[in-house]
């Protein structure tokens, strides 16, 4: 893998120059409000482009209808992902009719699509600025050309992304962080259509990575989450992840997770630092997609059942609390119900704690959707149906077998689901609600655990003498 440019300094400049001139510019929006669909890597896109339009002087407006700018980071990664980017889109377009002065942005893996933003401005000539994955860092000069009465703007770059830092930023919560450590895929699994949309893998300098991970400690952050496709290709200054891993730990991140890891590539280094990083949580996301090899075959996940079980057994005997978590396709092109039935001896076997479950979607340009696919529709939503089932039965267990435990909670806020108490995950990452104040967010706390439901645990604290 070859490492990228550093978008120039003066680049960098000039884009902070539109900022300054889009903040003094009389009628420009007021308030902001981003719609992040997709990953974590277009969340951290996400508070990069808060940051930009606060640094132009917007405010971040809750109520997506009151907002004077309304940017949409899309996903495209299934069908159903990009349908409801363009339902929005189009209820857009009845918002503006009403609030002329509304600015609209979108941008993100979907207008990356070969082809998308040529028909987006053709079909949707009010939106105001169409951008794509490689040249977020422009946005302040777009934005600034469209509202100093110049026209839309439509721009996708087709080249690779650079490496682009220094980008002004608001995160989303104080106390835990997303950072990437690279960016782009070059694994090509054939279903998969982020690496032409997020370009090929560049990784950043592990300097700055550690330069960001001091500024988020110093600013009280507990939590620090690396993210990538493949953060097992990373390959900064020459360095590999578990090398990054370790100096992180040695820093004293309390704690470290990362996301997203292929097993055809989780080096023994990498196994080794479960057993031995205090502060690398003990979790890990490691999506098997399947569980036959003629499917993993036709998918180019280039590993075998055997071989990723035998990764599940050597990480849980350095690491035997390990959590593990999977993404799982059902109904790949020309999969059988046979074949199908090897996910399930899988996922029995392996026993995750939680498994995102899809059923697969042709993504055009995609080698997958040129292969035939005979099954139904129905029948794809039976199978995945039954996988669901028996995951929850499995999950349940694994919740079930945390009860009577005491546990260190990172409290993340106010739960979701009831008034009064609070919800934060373990270090293995199962969420826990317990009664408390929200004075206590971002803290660590002891819990005992209580009870379990289908994804979530219930628990008490236990007061430090
Ligand atoms: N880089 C990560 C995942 C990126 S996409 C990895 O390799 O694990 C997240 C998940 O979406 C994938 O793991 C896969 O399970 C699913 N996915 C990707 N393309 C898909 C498609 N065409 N249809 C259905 N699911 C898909
Ligand atoms: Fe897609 Fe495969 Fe790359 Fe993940 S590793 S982003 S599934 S091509
Ligand atoms: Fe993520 Fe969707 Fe893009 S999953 S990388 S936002 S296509």
């Amino acid at each position: 893998m070859s490492e990228r440019p550093i978008v120039s300094q003066e680049e960098m400049q000039r884009q902070r120059e539109y900022m300054r001139q889009v903040r003094g510019l009389s009628g420009r929006p007021g308030s902001y409000h981003i719609v992040s669909m997709g990953c974590q890597m277009n969340a951290r896109d996400s508070e990069s482009i808060a940051g930009m339009l606060e640094e132009m002087g917007m405010v971040r407006e809750e109520v997506r209808e009151r907002a004077d700018l309304i940017l949409y980071n899309t996903c495209c990664v299934r069908e159903n992902a990009e349908n409801k980017a363009l339902g929005n889109v189009i209820w857009l377009k009845e918002l503006k009719r009403d609030k002329p002065d509304l600015m609209i942005c979108v941008g993100g893996c979907m207008t990356q699509e070969k082809g998308m933003a040529a028909t987006m401005k053709a079909r949707y000539p009010f939106i105001d600025v169409i951008y794509g994955t490689h040249n977020l860092y422009r946005l302040p000069e777009y934005i600034y050309r469209r509202l100093s009465g110049g026209e839309p703007v439509v721009e996708v770059f087709d080249m690779d992304g650079e490496v682009v830092e220094g980008l002004p930023e608001r995160r989303a919560s104080r106390h835990s962080a997303f950072v990437n450590i690279m960016y782009g895929c070059n694994n090509f699994c054939s279903y998969c259509i982020v690496p032409y949309v997020r370009g090929r893998e560049r990784s950043r300098d592990p300097e700055e990575i550690l330069a960001e991970a001091a500024r988020l400690l110093d600013g009280g952050v507990q939590e620090i989450t690396l993210l990538g496709q493949n953060v097992n290709s990373y390959r900064g200054g020459g360095a590999e992840f578990a090398n990054l891993l370790r100096r992180l730990d040695a820093m004293g991140v309390p704690r470290i997770r990362f996301m997203t890891s292929h097993p055809k590539d989780l080096s023994d280094e990498l196994i080794a630092a479960y057993g031995d990083l205090e502060h690398l949580m003990p979790a890990l996301h490691l999506p098997v997609q399947a569980g036959n090899d003629e499917i993993l075959q036709r998918m180019n996940r280039r590993y075998t059942r055997e071989r990723y079980l035998d990764l599940v057994r050597r990480l849980r005997a350095v690491r035997p609390d390990i959590g593990l978590t999977s993404d799982i396709i059902v109904g790949f092109p020309g999969e059988t119900r046979n074949q199908f039935e090897d996910t399930l001896s899988l996922v029995r076997e392996v026993r995750f704690d939680a498994a995102y479950t899809f059923v697969y979607s042709p993504r055009k340009g995609t080698r997958a959707a040129e292969l035939p696919d005979p099954v139904s529709a129905q029948e794809k939503s039976a199978w995945i149906q039954e996988l669901i089932a028996l995951q929850q039965s499995i999950s349940l267990e694994a919740l079930s077998a945390q009860v009577g435990r005491r546990e260190t909670v990172l409290v993340e806020g106010a739960s979701t689901r009831d008034s009064g108490s609070l919800g934060g995950r373990t270090p293995r990452g199962h969420m826990v609600n317990f009664p408390g104040g929200a004075e206590l967010t971002g803290r660590f706390v002891e819990v005992e655990i209580t009870s379990a439901g289908k994804n979530t645990l219930r628990g008490r604290r236990i007061e430090e003498e």
